[in-house]
């Protein structure tokens, strides 16, 4: 395979991320500015504050990724950016900043897959082997994703309504709990020996996930203690809904590895830093003696280093964008 050099930057939500990527394994850099402290008061993310902080720090996380990496932007080989999914705004501040960098120093562009991303984050830490399946468990997706090869994505199930993460957040809003809510119920899970039932969404015959059914059983929940004048236990409601989550997708996860009768199953995204989760697939993947692999926590997370080891394969299958990119909300893996 080629050698290659790749600066990436991701700016698709809030997290203002560039790195640079070694031959699609290696993290020579790794910058993220996070915007979480300023969105926490908002309880979300909020679009025009998401795009005004890109602006005030792309062009300093950029530097701060050549200058953490020693490198003149003469020795770099592509710059690659996530076209989309994500916030348009948001997205537009990275591509345009791409744009200008790979124009100034004559380097070819490479627009990412957000999603692609968080699967590639797992080639930073071992060598992915196909056929592979992923599960994507983020802030905006939930999916099962089949890989028979390098760059080639096929969705074998996802939501069918909320995201895993956004079901994390809204319920973390029904206890009080800040943004974002996944590590807070996460740490509160684990504090309660016993969780409240909930029910599961098995969707059957389906690789499909469905949560606001279960979001709005937490929400009722708390809603009939109130009325009884009773106080919930926000440990026990906690566990009760990470355990429903965690038991579906696990379940899933292991039902499609054996159908597919994958060589390897990795896990990707925010929600897969979840440690209920990282334990359940651990365990279940262990039993079933199929190889499971989980990047560590600051690379399931929005960055920029994923999209990089992204970019580094699509360099190698000799993909490359041009200056016309534009900003993609709605692109499909
Ligand atoms: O991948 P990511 O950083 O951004 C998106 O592409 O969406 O995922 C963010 C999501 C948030 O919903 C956050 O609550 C969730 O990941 N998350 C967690 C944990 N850490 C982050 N959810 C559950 N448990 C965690 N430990
Ligand atoms: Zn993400």
């Amino acid at each position: 395979e080629n050698q290659n050099l790749i600066l990436a930057i991701e700016t698709s939500c809030d997290e203002t991320a560039a790195a640079v990527i070694r031959n699609g394994n290696e993290i020579v850099s790794n910058v993220v500015s996070s915007q979480i402290a300023s969105q926490t008061r908002f309880g979300g993310v909020v679009p025009e504050i998401a795009s005004r902080h890109h602006v005030e720090k792309i062009t300093l996380v950029i530097e701060k990724a050549l200058k953490d990496a020693n490198l003149d932007p003469e020795e770099l080989d592509a710059v690659a950016v996530t076209e989309g999914p994500g916030l348009v705004g948001a997205l537009l501040i990275g591509i345009n900043a791409a744009k200008a960098f790979a124009f100034a120093h004559g380097l070819p562009i490479i627009g990412v897959h957000h999603i692609a991303g968080h699967i590639y984050a797992n080639a930073l830490v071992q060598s992915m082997e196909f056929p592979l399946l992923a599960l994507v468990v983020s802030g905006g997706h939930t999916e099962l994703v089949l890989m028979k090869e390098h760059g080639h994505f096929e969705v074998i199930g996802e939501t069918r309504d909320d995201a895993a993460g956004e079901a994390y957040d809204k319920v973390a809003r029904v206890l009080n709990l800040p943004y974002p809510g996944g590590p807070h119920i996460d740490r509160l899970a684990h504090e309660a020996s016993e969780g409240v039932v909930f029910p599961r969404a098995w969707l059957e015959d389906s690789y499909d996930f469905s949560f606001s059914g279960l979001k709005s059983a937490v929400i009722n929940f708390k809603h009939n203690m109130e009325q009884r004048g009773e106080k919930i236990i926000p440990e026990q409601v906690a566990k009760g809904f990470q355990d429903s989550v965690v038991e579906v997708l696990t379940t899933k996860t292991v039902r499609a590895a054996k159908e597919f009768q994958v060589k390897q199953v990795i896990a990707a995204g925010g929600v897969s830093a979840n440690k209920g989760l990282r334990t359940s697939l651990e365990q279940a993947f262990a039993k079933e003696e199929i190889p499971f692999y989980v990047p560590p926590l600051n690379l399931c997370t929005d960055n920029a280093a994923m999209i990089g080891a992204a970019a580094a394969s699509m360099y190698n299958a000799s993909v490359r964008g041009n200056l016309s990119m534009n900003g993609n909300p709605g692109m499909e893996l």
